[in-house]
């Protein structure tokens, strides 16, 4: 198990992927890989903790349907602990928009939308840390 900080990071099995019943799929993943899942909650999102997660985003065009979807139904939310998995986690995930998603990705095998994109991964240690400590303010 990695044991500094940047061995951990934030993913969020969103709301369209918990719908569909894909989040054990999701999961195993991971698993799978050779991550622990070291936390994980499941929740719906307030206004208050989406402004706080996307508050790179919360000036753009795209936001406010983004937003809407994000509190559209519960999520998933886990800390994933191994070496490198900041790096690794987002490369499993896939490019932004599913369309450019390579097939084997997470967003290329489960997702069709550049919005509705099945999950979140942070994109660098500095955002893990400052996420993980948004949903899991207790580890
Ligand atoms: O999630 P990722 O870091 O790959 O992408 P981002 O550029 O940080 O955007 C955050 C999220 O906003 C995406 O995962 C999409 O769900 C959403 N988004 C959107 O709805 N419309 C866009 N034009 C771009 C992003
Ligand atoms: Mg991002």
């Amino acid at each position: 198990m990695g044991d500094v900080v940047e061995d951990r990071t934030l993913i969020l099995i969103k709301p369209d992927a918990v719908r569909k019943g894909l989040t054990g799929r999701i999961i195993s993943r991971f698993e799978d890989r050779g991550f622990k899942i070291i936390a994980v909650r499941m929740l719906t999102m307030s206004s208050d903790l989406a402004d706080s997660h996307y508050i790179e985003h919360i000036d753009k065009g795209f936001y406010p349907e983004m937003k809407k979807f994000i509190m559209s139904g519960p999520l998933v939310a886990m800390v994933i602990d191994g070496e490198n998995a900041v790096r690794i986690v987002r490369a499993m995930v896939g490019a932004t928009d599913s369309v450019e998603a390579a097939p084997g990705t997470i967003r290329g095998d489960f997702s069709l939308s550049k919005r509705e994109n099945a999950v979140h991964a942070s994109d660098c240690s500095k955002s893990a840390e400052r996420e993980i400590e948004l949903f899991f303010p207790e580890i």
